[in-house]
Order: C-alpha cells, then sequence, then structure tokens
C-alpha cells in the first residue's frame, strides 16, 4: 500500500505477501532529493524522521545462500523501526538485496572485521548463526543485531536507497565505547573504499593523523586493522 505525500509515493505499511519476496521497485520516491547532499528523508507521520548515520556491517545473502560481510552506513531514526541503507550498485550487498530482500546489521566495536570487510579481505568468515525463519544469518559475535526486510527499493540513482523495516533484534555483548583509535580505523577504512574515486594526496594526508590516534589509544586489534588498511592504500596507489 502507498500514499502520495507532497509528490512523493511512500509505503504505508509493508502487506504480509512482501515478507521474502522481492522488494518493489519505486523509482519516483526519492527523485526530489537535492544531488551531492546527505538525503534528507521525510516519512510519514507515524515514523521519525531519519536523521543519523550508522557505521555498521551488514550481512545479506544471495539466492544460493553464499553470505556477504561488509560495512554499510544506514540512516537511521532516533527512535522507531525503520532505517535507510544506500548501498552503491556495484556492491554486493545491493545486489543480494535485490535477489533476497533481508539482512542483519550490526552494532559492532570490532573494526578489524569493519577493516577487513571494507576492502574484501574476510578471511577466515566470522562465526554465523542463521535468523530463525529467514534466509538470513547474524554475526555471532557482535553488540547489537536487527534483522531488517527491505520494503522499497529506489535504485534510479548509482547510489540506491532501500527503506527497510527492523523486524527483530538481539543484544550479545556490551559496547567497548568511545575509543579514538576505533574512530581512526573506520575513517581510514572509509578512505581504502574510495581509492579509486578519491585524488592520491586526498587518501595519504589524513593517514599520518590517524596513525597516531590509533598508536596512543588503540588495542592489538586496532593496530592490526589500521596497518592493513593502510598498506592497501599504499599498495593500490603504487
Ligand atoms: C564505515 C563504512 C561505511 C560504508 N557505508 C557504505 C554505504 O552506506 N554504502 C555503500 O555502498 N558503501 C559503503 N561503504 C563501502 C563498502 O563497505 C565497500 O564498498 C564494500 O566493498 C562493499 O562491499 P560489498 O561489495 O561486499 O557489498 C562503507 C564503508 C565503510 C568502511
Amino acid at each position: 500500500m502507498e500514499r502520495c505525500i507532497r509528490g512523493r509515493f511512500v509505503a504505508t505499511h509493508a502487506p504480509a505477501e512482501w515478507t521474502h519476496t522481492k522488494p518493489r521497485v519505486v523509482s519516483a520516491a526519492f527523485h526530489t532529493l537535492p544531488r551531492g547532499n546527505t538525503p534528507r528523508i521525510e516519512t510519514v507521520a507515524e515514523r521519525p524522521i531519519l536523521n543519523m548515520i550508522l557505521e555498521a556491517i551488514v550481512t545479506t545473502c544471495d539466492s544460493a545462500g553464499r553470505v556477504n560481510v561488509a560495512p554499510m552506513g544506514p540512516l537511521v531514526p532516533a527512535e522507531g523501526t525503520g532505517m535507510v541503507l544506500r548501498p552503491f550498485r556495484t556492491s554486493t550487498t545491493y545486489q543480494n538485496l535485490r535477489e533476497n530482500p533481508c539482512g542483519v546489521i550490526h552494532v559492532t566495536d570490532d573494526v578489524l572485521l569493519l577493516a577487513r570487510g571494507a576492502i574484501g579481505r574476510i578471511d577466515p568468515p566470522p562465526e554465523l548463526v542463521p535468523i530463525p525463519g529467514a534466509k538470513a544469518f547474524r554475526l555471532a559475535d557482535c553488540c547489537r543485531w536487527h534483522y531488517f526486510e527491505v520494503e522499497q527499493l529506489d535504485d534510479s540513482r548509482e547510489r540506491t536507497t532501500l527503506t527497510c523495516r527492523l523486524v527483530s533484534e538481539g543484544r550479545v555483548r556490551d559496547f567497548f565505547g568511545l575509543n579514538r583509535a576505533m574512530h581512526a580505523v573506520v575513517e581510514a577504512a572509509i578512505l581504502a573504499t574510495r581509492v579509486e574515486i578519491l585524488p592520491r594526496e586526498e587518501l595519504l594526508a589524513p593517514l599520518p593523523g590517524l596513525q597516531t590516534l590509533v598508536e596512543k589509544t588503540g588495542g592489538p586489534r586496532e593496530h592490526e586493522a589500521f596497518a592493513l588498511l593502510r598498506s592497501y592504500i599504499e599498495e593500490r596507489l603504487s
């Protein structure tokens, strides 16, 4: 079911038959977003404005059941049961969600896994736990997880917009807490994923400052993650 709100068609609720079926492609949904800006997503009255980006890890499955693990930064509400994922059309996460429109988003402080996922070098694969009744798996080790289903998909742009409903969740362990080395690894991981887009100087200039934060405040996993990302960036630029 959909309603037209200020020129946009917005799903008011997901009919039961959408569960585990392909998402609807609603190309008219977000056409009025300003280009080049972080989208400000207006939602129907019963849902809050989505206003923060959560740097998270997403697991998705293809139709054959192969699991993919990737860092993603969805827009999440301060409260409520929705989120908006924005994977590029080139990503495996997007391809998987087209084939099998559900997955799991994880809140974690494991920046080594995030770094490995960012550069496609997750080896050995992390331990996974099946989500009952769905073709989806969650990370065994994380702080919090949310199983989601895609309600609406707009792939009219290179960076797609997938409106998702959070269906179930669990808490596994406490979050370590704020840490500058972890933040530095997240920043370096984002740089690593932009190695083909950003100019050489923009990629290299932040690295010494980020490395200082890792050396001053990180543990072994942060050191390993940063070294991995730094050598990946340098290799790709050489
Ligand atoms: C913290 C963080 C957030 C990211 N957020 C996104 C995102 O929202 N959308 C996206 O397409 N890529 C994002 N990326 C880049 C992807 O993780 C990267 O392109 C990855 O290779 C995609 O993996 P996949 O092809 O296995 O899905 C992010 C990377 C990091 C480190």
